[in-house]
């Protein structure tokens, strides 16, 4: 089943979109924990809170080295909550992801600015790939053609890894990497609320108030 995710840490915008979407579970990163001000022993039951016991929540290492990202990765198992951990692509990453890999613990590639990187961390056993969609357009590459890509070698070599494309800054790089047929994606709250807003729906809901209130007026349609 394809899996929702949210880019964020706000406890009130998981709150907001888990009351109208399916949301399968958030995405963090250091960076998004510092600006929202909370760490984990704050946000995990607030998360959970929010989404129910089976939301799921991608969290990042911290550590230097692989050992102890690894390390860390074994301390965020134990915790009582659907944790995915995240771990940068580098050389020293995927020297750890081959070691959760090896210990059965579910691994999210992130920081992929490449097809090739993405698909060696594939192959050292990421369950998930996370692709910057608008920073690789922003270095004047093409982000949804990594994400294409990347779709195509896993499914060409049968690399059983979910593509979670990240860093959106338009509902139409969303679009694009749907049609990729990625089976996940994680949204920042800015671009989901975007999704909602196209300008021609309020107009049109509104005028099916207007003409029912005038033939009508305040009546339920089963009252009508
Ligand atoms: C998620 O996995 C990434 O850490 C994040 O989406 C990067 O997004 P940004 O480019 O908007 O910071």
């Amino acid at each position: 089943m394809f899996e929702l995710y949210l880019d964020t840490a706000d406890i009130g915008q998981i709150a907001r979109f888990s009351a109208c979407l399916p949301v399968h579970g958030i995405t963090t990163n250091p960076s998004i924990l510092a600006k929202a001000g909370i760490g984990l022993t704050e946000l995990l039951p607030k998360v959970t809170e929010a989404l129910g016991k089976q939301g799921r929540i991608h969290v990042q290492v911290v550590g230097e080295s692989a050992d102890a990202m690894v390390k860390e990765a074994l301390r965020l198992q134990e915790l009582p909550y659907d944790i995915i951990v995240k771990v940068p692509a580098t050389e020293i990453g995927l020297a750890a992801i081959k070691q959760m890999n090896a210990r059965d613990i579910p691994v999210l590639a992130t920081a992929i600015y490449s097809v090739q990187q993405g698909f060696l961390a594939a192959l050292c056993g990421a369950d998930y790939l996370a692709p910057y969609v608008n920073r690789i357009d922003a270095i004047g590459a093409n982000g949804v053609g990594v994400v294409a890509d990347l779709q195509l070698l896993l499914d060409r070599h049968g690399v059983p890894c979910k593509l979670l494309p990240a860093s959106f800054k338009n509902t139409q790089q969303v679009l694009e990497v749907l049609k990729a047929g990625v089976a996940s994606i994680t949204l920042p709250v800015e671009v989901a609320s975007e999704l909602f807003a196209h300008p021609s729906v309020q107009p049109a809901v509104n005028r099916f108030t207007e003409d029912w209130q005038e033939a009508f007026g305040r009546t339920l349609s089963f009252e009508s």
